[in-house]
Parts: structure tokens; sequence; C-alpha cells
């Protein structure tokens, strides 16, 4: 993350067309960012419990080009650090090229690498197939669905879980 990437932050909250359908919240409130850039650069200590605590990478390719961002953030209750759940935007011309799966390959070795968590999960809604097959390329295992977990476009949405465990074997992709 680079101060030139808050630009892009941005525009995912003020442009619908870039997250839609699964990622539009709403509008955000864009001067957030600039206060979150000087506070810490978006890297929280990883194990942070702190509400908005959600740290972010941005997907980068060659010749500094901007694709998207990958986030975590501690979903352990306990302030063990040992759970981290994780997120992917990624900008529409960037999508089914392989580089979301690829990302969250990449953040799952950095995160196994430079934390000491054992789990990392990430929610997607039911009918997300290209972030489920995504996460499938990327290590991780379907492990159930959550009924009526979040609540997207005007109405309650089932999410599917996946979690990759640091003894799964590494995709071999
Ligand atoms: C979801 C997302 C991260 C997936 O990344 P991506 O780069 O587009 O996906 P990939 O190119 O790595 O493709 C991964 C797999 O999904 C499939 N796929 C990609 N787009 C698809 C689509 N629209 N419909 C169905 N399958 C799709 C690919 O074919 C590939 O599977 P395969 O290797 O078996 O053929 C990306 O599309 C995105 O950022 N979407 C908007 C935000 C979002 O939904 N984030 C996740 C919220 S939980």
């Amino acid at each position: 993350m680079a101060g030139r990437d808050l630009e892009h932050l941005e525009r995912f909250d003020r442009d619908a067309s870039l997250s839609e359908p699964y990622e539009w919240r709403g509008f955000g409130n864009t001067r957030a960012h600039p206060e979150r850039w000087e506070k810490d650069g978006y890297l929280t200590g990883y194990g942070s419990t702190e509400p908005n605590d959600e740290s972010l990478l941005v997907v980068e390719l060659g010749g500094e080009t901007f694709a998207g961002i990958v986030s975590f953030r501690s979903v352990d209750r306990t302030g063990a650090r040992s759970c981290l759940e994780i997120g992917i935007l990624l900008l529409p011309e960037h999508r089914a090229q392989g580089i979301g799966a690829t990302a969250q390959r990449l953040l799952a070795d950095y995160l196994f690498t430079h934390t000491i968590a054992n789990r990392l999960e990430a929610l997607t809604e039911a009918d997300n197939v290209a972030e489920q097959r995504a996460l499938e390329l990327a290590g991780f295992t379907r492990e159930g669905v959550l009924r009526g977990r979040g609540f997207a476009r005007g109405a309650w949405r089932d999410a599917v879980v996946y979690g990759r465990v640091r003894s799964d074997a590494a995709p071999n992709n």
C-alpha cells in the first residue's frame, strides 16, 4: 500500500460499479482513508481486536498497476491471534484472469509465514461462484453454510464459509 493507492480506495467507496453485486455496501466515508493511512498505513497489528481493524494489502501487477486489494483481520475473540478472516476485491477489468486465486494463495502464504495464525477463513455469498472457486484454488476448503449471515441488496443472505489451516497441504498451482 502506498499513498497513491488512496484514490482507488476512495473510488471503491463512491462508485458502486466497481464492487457490485457482492462487495457494495452503500457509500463509504472517503475521508476516513487519509486518516487511516496516516495512522498505521492500513497495517494494524494482525491480532488487534479493535473495531475497524482490517489490514489491507494492494494487489499490484507489473508497472505498479493497481488491480485491487486483499484484507485480513483477527476474528479470534479470545485475543489468541489464532484465526484471521481474509477478503478480496479486484477492479472489474482484472477479474477472471487468475489473479484472484493467485492473490489469495499468496496472502495465505504471507500470513502463515509472518503471523502465528493457525486458521484463515473467508466468507462469501452463496452464489458468488467465482470467489468460491478462487478460494478452492488457493487451498481453502468449503466448510459449510451460514444461513442469513449477511444483509446485502435489501435482503438477508446465506454465506459459505471456507477455511485453510496451517497443516493443510499447500495448493500445487
Ligand atoms: C471474486 C474474485 C476475487 C475472484 O477473482 P478472479 O481473479 O476474478 O477469479 P480467477 O480468475 O482467479 O478465477 C478463479 C476461478 O473462478 C472461475 N471464475 C472466474 N470468474 C467467474 C465467474 N464470473 N463465474 C463463474 N466462475 C468464475 C474461474 O474460471 C476460475 O475457476 P477455474 O480455474 O476452475 O476455471 C474477483 O472476481 C472479485 O474481486 N470479484 C468482486 C469482489 C468479490 O466478489 N470479492 C469476494 C467477496 S467475498
